[in-house]
């Protein structure tokens, strides 16, 4: 056969091959190790000079232009199959899920994004801060010194590691350190909220020793009790989605805040059970005052220039008052039961538009 007969046939082979197998038969059966094409190639060797030098050039170049078509098909057939691939395998991700969703969104979580929507509707950014904490920011800051009645009180879990000033670190009695951080790092006005988890040696119905506070801070120049109390009366008739919520500042104590004030909510009695709104009754929701001097100062500003006010919350108690659990524990065995009662689905996303109760 002609290398000109030979180099038609392979290319009509090679047409044929339906698939990666079949061309692959075709390689073998002209360029493998016994090939038709590998054998020309060889009898080369035997040839006299004037035949070879007239049957090499034919021979190579029948080689490498069977060797360029099967690559080429190679190719042809290797993009057809990743087509037909993408074709199968196809996902509409805007298709509704075929099995029902599973999994909730724990109250906790579900409540920090109420708070973090409402409070960002008035203008305040979501700050954070480490959870292991430094003495200085936990409690010194806070004009919390060392031999303050309050660290006894906050039952405090100390690290074996040291801080800078020596003394040991502690696991953040509650989310105040951020306010500190937060005035070291930016220039007033400042308007922020902290939510996060803070600890404290302390278990029983209503105590965990690991729960969520939310923090908030406003610094600017002449800043009033007023501008508090209407923020706080804001957050929670937003919250609580209700516009009888009832506000008492009684006087209180706090190290950080001069004048202090303890926030109570009006309850009353609907079907039996107590919820918030009216004033039958009063329970206390949050702490708050206008921040002291002194913290304004630790943090390097000027305390004739600044002032503000700052409040803490628990948004676990928040999230029982709101849902209704009575047992605070309950929120962290992990128990399914629970979670696939008071979990929230995951599309419930709180907006202020759509109500922040979901
Ligand atoms: N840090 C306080 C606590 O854990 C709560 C608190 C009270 C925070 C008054 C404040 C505040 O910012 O002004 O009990």
């Amino acid at each position: 056969m002609s290398v000109q007969q030979l180099q038609a046939r392979f290319d009509q082979e090679i047409a044929a091959a339906a698939d990666l197998a079949a061309l692959d038969g075709v390689r073998v059966a002209a360029l493998g190790k016994s090939g038709e094409i590998t054998q020309l190639l060889k009898s080369l060797g035997k040839m006299d000079a004037d035949t070879r030098t007239a049957e090499a050039p034919k021979i190579h170049s029948l080689r490498e232009a069977v060797t360029d078509a099967i690559a080429a098909k190679k190719a042809a057939l290797e993009g057809a199959e990743l087509e037909r691939r993408l074709a199968t395998e196809r996902l509409d991700l805007s298709l509704p899920s075929a099995e029902a969703p599973r999994g909730s969104i724990h109250p906790v979580s579900q409540v920090m994004d109420e708070l973090t929507e409402i409070f960002a509707d008035l203008g305040f950014s979501v700050a954070e801060g480490p959870e292991i904490e430094d003495d200085w920011h936990n409690f010194s800051a806070l004009n919390i010194p060392e031999t303050h009645p309050a660290r006894a009180m906050q039952d405090t879990f100390y690290m074996d590691e040291k801080g800078e000033d020596g003394a040991p670190m502690v696991l953040r009695t509650h989310t105040s350190p951020v306010q500190i951080r937060t005035m070291q790092k930016k220039q007033p006005p400042i308007r922020i909220i902290a939510p996060g988890r803070v600890y404290r040696s302390d278990s029983d119905a209503t105590h965990t020793p690991m729960f969520h506070q939310i923090e908030g801070l406003v610094i600017d120049k002449a800043i009033t009790l007023g501008h508090l109390k209407w923020t706080l009366e804001t957050f929670l008739k937003a919250f609580f989605e209700r516009d009888d919520v009832v506000l008492r500042m009684r006087p209180s104590y706090f190290p950080f805040t001069e004048p202090s004030a303890e926030v109570d909510v009006g309850w009353s009695m609907e079907k039996g059970r107590r919820v918030v709104g009216g004033s039958e009754g009063w329970m206390e929701v949050l702490g708050s005052g206008m921040v002291h001097p002194k913290v304004i100062a630790a943090c390097g500003l000027d305390p004739d220039e600044w002032q503000g006010f700052a409040f803490g919350t628990g948004v676990d108690r928040l999230a029982m008052l709101k849902y209704g659990m009575d047992d605070l524990r309950a929120f962290f065995d992990g128990d399914l039961r629970w979670m696939k009662h008071y979990g929230f689905r995951f599309l419930d996303v709180p907006t202020l538009s759509g109500g922040v109760g979901a």
